[in-house]
């Protein structure tokens, strides 16, 4: 049997379904509610029952103590309800209320999307989860201290699994290890999540989403939540690469644009190959865009991609009356290679 539970203050809604903790339930429905290991170690997805019972199936949970319970205070990522519940807890708004940290993770999937671009699936330790707002991005950290900086390509309720799409730079130091020797079950360190690239869900303008190459992975995870969360804003999704070859996850992007109304996509290539037989967009993609929306006043975008095709946006959507507060982005820029001590500082 499912119960509803009242977020406040936000008044939110969650539809829990029989077996689900209040927190799985919450992620699944888009819902960003705070939390840390996932398995009742961190006390981070603690809230306030304001009505309603709750149980907790495997026993009371290390980070929650019988006092605690008597006053009021659950556990969300354990917490299953035993009724309708109402529940003061603050919803992440911001990449400020999420705590950065430092973790292993292995690589357990490696799969070549296309002839320069690996995605990478990682897994965290057994007890460790990333919470992240959609379109922020993770730091891997050399073995030398050097950092390379990734989108993070997955929605925020789908962390079994953090998702990177890596283009190959030929001689670059981390990409071409990726490539060349690189094998499943690798051990990385990274730092995350970082930056403020993420998809505001308190605005109601119309969102274009447009990414140069891997410029595409931080716009899936952006789609995706907004799918999750059941956002019915207009999404137009821009993504511009050289030739077809380069659209390496066009068929997802097409079934998005075709089980969702709200949403269009718009490929646009640069250099079509002769036997891309292109009939569709070709051009700079940011050109794209401009051509379409002559005027963005109304709009919010966001960006993602090498730095040269930024540059050339940001001017590009002034000129079509997109005000500064409403452009977002993440510049693809090259590491400086300075060395960080690996800390985490
Ligand atoms: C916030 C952020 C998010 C990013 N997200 C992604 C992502 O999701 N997917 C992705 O593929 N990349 C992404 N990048 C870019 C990525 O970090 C770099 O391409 C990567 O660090 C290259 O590492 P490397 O060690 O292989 O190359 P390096 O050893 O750093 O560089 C080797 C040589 O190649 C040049 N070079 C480095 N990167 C590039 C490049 N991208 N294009 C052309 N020349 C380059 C350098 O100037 C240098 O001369 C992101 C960058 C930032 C800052
Ligand atoms: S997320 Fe750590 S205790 Fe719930």
């Amino acid at each position: 049997m499912s119960h509803t539970v009242t977020i406040q203050p936000s008044g939110h809604k969650i539809v829990v379904e029989q077996g689900e903790s209040v927190l799985e339930a919450g992620l699944r429905e888009g819902f960003a509610l705070p939390y840390g290991c996932r398995n009742g170690a961190c006390g981070s997805c603690a809230g306030k029952l304001l009505a309603g019972r709750v149980h907790y199936p495997d026993g009371k949970p290390a980070a929650i103590t019988d006092d605690e319970i008597a006053q009021g205070k659950a556990l969300l990522c354990q917490a299953r309800p035993d009724s309708d519940l109402e529940v003061e807890i603050r919803e992440v708004g911001a990449a400020k209320d999420i705590q950065v940290k430092v973790l292993p993770c292995r690589v357990a999937a490696m799969d070549k999307l296309s002839h320069d671009v690996m995605r990478l699936k990682l897994k965290l330790p057994a007890t460790e989860r990333l919470q992240f707002l959609a379109g922020q991005y993770i730091d891997i950290i050399l073995r030398d201290g050097r950092r390379r900086g990734f989108s993070l390509a997955t929605a925020p309720h789908e962390d079994d699994f953090l998702e990177l799409h890596i283009r190959h730079v030929p001689g670059g130091r981390f990409t071409d290890h990726v490539f060349t020797d690189m094998k499943e079950k690798t051990i990385l360190r990274f730092e995350g999540p970082l930056g403020s690239f993420f998809l505001r869900e308190e605005s109601d303008r119309p969102i274009i989403l447009m990414g140069g190459g891997t410029g595409f992975a931080p716009l899936k995870g952006m789609t995706e939540h907004a799918i999750a969360a059941g956002l019915e804003r207009p999404i137009e999704i821009y993504w511009g690469v050289r030739a077809k070859r380069d659209l390496y996850l066009h068929d997802l992007a097409e079934t998005w644009a075709r089980e969702h109304e709200n949403i269009r996509y718009v490929p646009v290539l640069s250099e079509p190959a002769e036997e891309d037989e292109w009939s569709g967009r070709t051009g700079f993609v940011h050109q794209a865009v401009s051509e379409d929306h002559p005027d963005l006043s109304g709009h919010e975008v966001y960006m993602s991609g090498p730095p040269a095709m930024i540059e050339a946006a940001r001017t590009a959507f002034a000129s079509c009356g997109l005000p500064d507060e409403f452009l977002f982005y993440d510049s693809f820029e090259y590491a400086s290679d300075t060395l960080h001590a690996l800390d985490g500082n």
